[in-house]
C-alpha cells in the first residue's frame, strides 16, 4: 500500500529521546530485584597455559562474599562445541566461560566471586590467588605473519563464509605491463569497540526453573538460544531483555562471557545475580582485527585502471577463525578487468577478533583507498578525476548492474560543498600560518542487505498500536523509524504507536548488524500492516451500504484513522467503526517478511568524504578541521537519525585515522592500553566541522520504499580521506595507522 507518507523521510526526533535523557530507559545492569547478589569477575593474569591451583580461602573470608566458582566448582554446563556456537560464530571451537583449567588469552576469566554488594565483590575478587603453569605464547601479528594460515574454505564459491572472490583476468601480466604501477603496504592495528555502556548482565532467578536475563545484547535472541543450548535450558524457561544498549558497534552480536557467567551464578545461588564487567575487561572480548595489507595497482596513462591486486593478513585467536571479506571491496569499486585478492589468518593468543563497524571495508577499503591517491599522484590526476575515469556502474565481482548507484552525484555534491575546485595539488602548498593545510579525499562502500523478520502490530479500536519485534536498538534510532513507518501505514499519529523490541519473547529477528534492520523491519511493518489493513477491510464491507464495497485491499490505505479509497477519496470508512461493526476492540496480525534474493543486481551503499587537515608545521599535530560526507544510501527514513549515525561514522574514522590503537605487550601478551585515557578516542576537542549530504538516489527494485541502511557506509573510506588530506598537507606518506606526530617525523 503506498500510504501518504507524512514521518517517513522526515527529521522525527527520537521516540525514546525523553526515556534516555530522563534515566527512564534502562540498561542491564539497572534492573533491581530483591536479593539480588553481585559477581566480580577475576581474569587470569598469563596469556597461555593452564592453572595448577586457585586459593579462594583469603577472598572467601571477607565479610559479605557468598561463593566463589571457578571450573572447579561450577554447575553442569554443556560439552560439545555446537552448544556454545552462537548465531554468528566463526568457524572453530568457541570459546567457553569458566570451563576448565585451560587459558587461551590474558585476561580471561577464571574465577567469578559472588557477594552481597559490587563493591565487596570487587574487593574479595583482588584476593583470589591463581597458580598457573605457562605456555610460550605469541600476540604479534607481524611475528606470525610468515606462518599464517589460508582461509578455510577459500576454494569455495564466496557466499556467507566470506571467502575473497574469485581472480578475475590474468592480473600478474596486466600489472606488470601497466606503464603506471603503484605497490603499497598499509597497517590497520587492533582496535577496540569502546562502547559507553559496560557489558552487564543482570539475570532474575525466577523459580521453577525460569531466568529473566537482562543482557547487554545486539540479538536478544541469539543469547537466549545460546544461553539454553550451553545450560540445556527450555527455551520457555529463558527469556533475554536488552531494551536500550549505550552502544554496541559488533561487540555485542556474540554473547560476551557476562551472561554465562551470570547464569552460573544464578544457578548456584538460586538467587538473581548481576554482573557488570569492569572496562578493562571490555578488551578481552572482541576487537577488530589487525591487517597487514598490500596493494597492487596497475594504470594506463589515462587514469582507467588495469590491475589490482589485494593482499592481506588478519588476525584471529587459536581456537576460531574470524575474518569477513576484507579484500573483496579492491576489485568491486572501480572498473577493472584483472583483480586477485589474497587473504590469510595469523592465529594469535588472543581472544576472537569480531565485526566492527563496517567490518572488512573499514580497514579493506583504507588500504584500497590510500593506493588509489598515491596512484593519482603518480599518474598527475586530481584524486577524483581518476575515481570519475573508473567509475564502475557494475558489480565488478558477478557482473550485474547495481540496483541503484548514484556514487557520482556524491563526488560532485561532496566536492562542492567542500570547495574541492580551489585545491592547489602540489603536497604542502596551502598554508595558513603556522600550519599546513591538506585536503583529501576518499570513496567508501558497503552492503544494502535484507534479512527475514517478523512483525506483530496490535491494532486497538481506540486508535493506539502497538508494533513488535525481537530486534534490538543499539542506539542507532530503530525505535523511532520503527514507529514512522508504523503510524505512516496505519495512518495514525505517531503519538499512538508504541514500539516494543529488545526482548527475545517477541517474533523472530536476527542481530542488529550489517546495516540490514532499518530496511528489513520497515519492511516487516508494511506487510503486517496490509494484514491488518485486509482485515479491516473485511469489516468495513461488511458494513450496510459500506461505501467501500466491492473494492480490492490493493485499492485501499490507511490514513487519517480511516480505510480510504485510494482513487476515490470521499470512499471512506473510520477504523473505529469498521471495528465496532465487527465488535472488536483489537485487531492483532503477525507476519515474517522474507527477502527474494535479486541475483540480477548488486546492492551496496555509497560515499564520497572529503577532509581537510591542518598540520603544525614544527611538531606534527594534526587537527582534522573539515569533513564533507556525501553519502548516497536509497532513500533515507529519517533526516536526523541518519545524519548522527554518518557523524559517528565520520567522528570515528577520525580516531581510526590519528588515534585508535590496542597497545599490546607481546612479553606478557598483556593489553597495556586497556582503558579509555591509554586506548585514544576522539574527544570533542578533535571533532571540528562535519557536513553530511545525502545524495538523491531512488532505489526502485531493491525493496518498495527504496531504503538501504546507514549503520557502517558513515565510517567507511574515511581514515583514507584524512590519511590523504595529511599527506598533500606534509608530503609525508603514513601507510600505517594510527598516523601519530611520531611518524611524521620519522
Ligand atoms: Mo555491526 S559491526 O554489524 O554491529
Amino acid at each position: 500500500m503506498s500510504a501518504p507518507q507524512k514521518y517517513i523521510g522526515a527529521a522525527v526526533s527520537r521516540v525514546d529521546g525523553h526515556a534516555k535523557v530522563t534515566g527512564q530507559a534502562k540498561y542491564a545492569a539497572e534492573f533491581n530485584v530483591p536479593g539480588l547478589a553481585y559477581g566480580s569477575v577475576v581474569t587470569s593474569t598469563i596469556t597461555k597455559g593452564r592453572m595448577t591451583r586457585i586459593d579462594t580461602s583469603e577472598a572467601l573470608g571477607v565479610d559479605g562474599v557468598i561463593d566463589i566458582l571457578t571450573h572447579q566448582n561450577r554447575p553442569s554446563m554443556a560439552d560439545s562445541d555446537e552448544a556454545y556456537a552462537d548465531d554468528t560464530a566463526p568457524e572453530g571451537k568457541p570459546y567457553r566461560p569458566l570451563y576448565d583449567d585451560r587459558i587461551l588469552f590474558n585476561g580471561q576469566p577464571v574465577a567469578l566471586v559472588m557477594a552481597e554488594t559490587s563493591e565487596t565483590a570487587r574487593f574479595a575478587a583482588s584476593l583470589v590467588r591463581v597458580d598457573y603453569e605457562e605456555e610460550p605464547h605469541e600476540t604479534d601479528v607481524f611475528a606470525q605473519r610468515d606462518k599464517a594460515i589460508p582461509l578455510p574454505h577459500a576454494d569455495k564459491t564466496p557466499t556467507s563464509d566470506f571467502a575473497p572472490p574469485k581472480t578475475r583476468g590474468n592480473p600478474d601480466k596486466a600489472f606488470a605491463a601497466a606503464p603506471v604501477r603503484h605497490s603499497g603496504e598499509y597497517f590497520v592495528p587492533i582496535e577496540h569497540h569502546n562502547p559507553m555502556e559496560l557489558y552487564a548482565s543482570t539475570v532474575v532467578w525466577e523459580g521453577g526453573g525460569k531466568l529473566t536475563v537482562y543482557d547487554k545484547t545486539q540479538g536478544v535472541q541469539n543469547v537466549q538460544r545460546y544461553v539454553c543450548n550451553v545450560f540445556n535450558l527450555k527455551p520457555e524457561d529463558v527469556r533475554v531483555m536488552s531494551a536500550f544498549m549505550g552502544g554496541g558497534f559488533g561487540s555485542g552480536l556474540r554473547p560476551n562471557y557476562e551472561v554465562v557467567l551470570a547464569v552460573l551464578a544464578a544457578q548456584a545461588l538460586k538467587r538473581s545475580v548481576r554482573i557488570v564487567l569492569r572496562r578493562s575487561q571490555l578488551y578481552q572480548l572482541g576487537y577488530r582485527p589487525a591487517m597487514i595489507q598490500k596493494i597492487d595497482i596497475g594504470a594506463k596513462d589515462d587514469g582507467s585502471l588495469e590491475s589490482i591486486a589485494h593482499d592481506a593478513t588478519t588476525v584471529t585467536s587459536q581456537y576460531e577463525d574470524f575474518h569477513r571479506q576484507e579484500t573483496g571491496w579492491s576489485g568491486l569499486l572501480y572498473t577493472c578487468p584483472n583483480a586477485k585478492y589474497a587473504h590469510k589468518l595469523a592465529k594469535l593468543d588472543l581472544p576472537t577478533a569480531c565485526d566492527m563497524r563496517a567490518p572488512s571495508a573499514a580497514p579493506g577499503v583504507y588500504a584500497l583507498e590510500c593506493a588509489m591517491d598515491e596512484l593519482a599522484v603518480a599518474l598527475k590526476l586530481d584524486p577524483v578525476e581518476l575515481r570519475l575515469r573508473c567509475y564502475s556502474d557494475h558489480d565488478q565481482h558477478e557482473n550485474v548492474p547495481y540496483s541503484s548507484k548514484n556514487l557520482r552525484a556524491c563526488y560532485e555534491e561532496g566536492a562542492a560543498a567542500f570547495g574541492w575546485a580551489g585545491r592547489n595539488p602540489e603536497p604542502g602548498s596551502m598554508q595558513e600560518g603556522h600550519e599546513r593545510i591538506g585536503w583529501g579525499m576518499a570513496t567508501g562502500i558497503w552492503e544494502a542487505l535484507q534479512v527475514p523478520i517478523a512483525v506483530r502490530i496490535s491494532l486497538s479500536a481506540n486508535g493506539n498500536a502497538e508494533v513488535s519485534c525481537a530486534t534490538s536498538d543499539i542506539g542507532t534510532g530503530t525505535y523511532t523509524i520503527m514507529a514512522q513507518v508504523a503510524a505512516d501505514m496505519l495512518g495514525l499519529p505517531i503519538e499512538h504507536i508504541t514500539v516494543r523490541l529488545g526482548d527475545s519473547s517477541l517474533p523472530q529477528s536476527p542481530v542488529e548488524g550489517g546495516s540490514w534492520i532499518a530496511a528489513s523491519v520497515s519492511h516487516g511493518i508494511i506487510t503486517t500492516a496490509e494484514a491488518i489493513r485486509d482485515k479491516l477491510l473485511q469489516l468495513a464491507q461488511q458494513m450496510p451500504n459500506s461505501s467501500l464495497a466491492g473494492i480490492q485491499a490493493d485499492d485501499v490505505t490507511l490514513a487519517d484513522g480511516h480505510l480510504v479509497s485510494k482513487a476515490d477519496a470521499s470512499r471512506r470508512v473510520s477504523i473505529i467503526d469498521a471495528m465496532r461493526h465487527g465488535k472488536l476492540d483489537r485487531i492483532e496480525e503477525l507476519k515474517t517478511t522474507k527477502f527474494a534474493p535479486d541475483l540480477s543486481k548488486a546492492h551496496k551503499t555509497h560515499s564520497a568524504i572529503f577532509a581537510e587537515v591542518r598540520v603544525d608545521e614544527q611538531i606534527g599535530i594534526i587537527r582534522v578541521t573539515r569533513v564533507v560526507s556525501a553519502v548516497a544510501a536509497g532513500r533515507i527514513l529519517n533526516l536526523k537519525t541518519a545524519r548522527s549515525q554518518i557523524m559517528g561514522g565520520v567522528v570515528w574514522g577520525i580516531g581510526m585515522a590519528l588515534h585508535e590503537e590496542t597497545l599490546i605487550d607481546h612479553k606478557f601478551g598483556r593489553i597495556m592500553n586497556a582503558n579509555i585515557a591509554e586506548y585514544h578516542v576522539p574527544v570533542h576537542a578533535d571533532i571540528h566541522d562535519i557536513q553530511v549530504i545525502f545524495v538523491d538516489e531512488a532505489d526502485p527494485t531493491i525493496n518498495r520504499l527504496g531504503i538501504k541502511g546507514l549503520g557502517e557506509i558513515g565510517i567507511v573510506g574515511v581514515a583514507a580521506a584524512v590519511a590523504n588530506a595529511v599527506y598533500h598537507a606534509t608530503g609525508k606518506r603514513v601507510r600505517d595507522l594510527p598516523i601519530t606526530l611520531d611518524k611524521l617525523q620519522r
